[in-house]
């Protein structure tokens, strides 16, 4: 087995924390998601994954969103085999393994062009995924996007290190370029953008979260766009979580606003 030696800076280091949760998820007695892709991966990566432990009161969540978020992937290639899927900042996530897209679809993967090198290294895709290297802020990579074909944009745990402008612009680039999708994601409340400031493991590498989600203005900014869902993630995580002895704490989160709102997934359809 050959093993990669990996040192990201920044919002590309976060991945390792959302594959450590996955793996830690797939090891347990009674998985939510059950990625056995992500162990395997996970035990190629030269990395001190102990340094990522603490985070693992968190991996319910994580898993709970990875798992609705592939549960509308596959709703939308079931309706839309011809479609096409943007997996927008696709780490070292398994996705296209685990939903196995069909060959009819178009489907590409999204990240920094340091993320997707450790990718191509890291897992064997079959060969209808694509992997675009590239921020998903800059313009070129929309070049090599279909036109023509219904699209799935789907961006996990990346909207939050982006600049509100950025954002903004992304989705803007998103109705101006599809016909007509989806584009599911998720974000997080006000307070997280603080917090993360003073997160030990973010400082470490130089990142933290920089816009926040307030539905409002996101709706009066995109009104094309029309809601279909508005999830919490710690109330999903609440009813997963296989250690009963933190199923308390996720109670006591999902009754307060502030805990509830902290992560939500949001989906949204255009152009139907
Ligand atoms: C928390 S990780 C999530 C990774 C993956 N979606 C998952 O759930 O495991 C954040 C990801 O967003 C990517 N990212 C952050 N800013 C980006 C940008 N401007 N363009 C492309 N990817 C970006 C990072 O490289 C990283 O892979």
């Amino acid at each position: 087995m050959t093993t990669e030696k990996v040192d990201l800076r920044g919002a590309a280091a976060t991945l390792l924390m959302t594959l450590y949760m996955r793996a830690f998820d797939a090891r347990s007695r009674r998985p939510i998601l059950g990625d056995r892709y992500a162990q395997e991966v996970l035990d190629r990566v030269e990395y001190d994954f102990a340094t990522l432990h603490r985070f693992t009161g968190d991996a319910s969540a994580i898993v709970c969103r990875a798992k609705r978020l592939d549960e509308w992937t596959t709703e939308f290639l079931v309706a839309e085999p011809h479609g096409q899927v943007l997996h927008l900042g696709c780490g070292l996530d398994s996705r296209p393994l685990r939903v196995r897209p069909p060959r009819t679809c178009r489907w590409i993967d999204v990240d920094q062009p340091e993320v997707i090198d450790l990718r191509r290294r890291l897992y064997d895709l079959p060969d209808h995924v694509e992997t675009v290297p590239a921020s998903v802020t800059d313009e070129g990579w929309w070049d090599q996007v279909s036109t023509d074909r219904p699209t799935l944009v789907v961006a996990e745990g990346l909207l939050m290190y982006l600049p509100d402008d950025d954002v903004r612009a992304l989705v803007d680039r998103v109705r101006q370029t599809l016909p007509r999708g989806l584009l599911a994601f998720d974000a997080v409340a006000p307070w997280t953008v603080t917090v993360s400031k003073w997160t030990p493991e973010f400082r470490a590498v130089g990142t933290r979260f920089h816009s926040a989600w307030d539905r409002g203005t996101f709706e009066s900014r995109h009104p094309s766009l029309h809601r279909l869902d508005d999830v919490s993630v710690y109330d999903m995580a609440a009813l997963a979580e296989p250690r009963l002895w933190l199923r308390p704490a996720l109670y006591v989160a999902g009754v307060l606003p502030p805990m509830r709102d902290s992560m939500r997934l949001h989906r949204y359809r255009f152009g139907y």
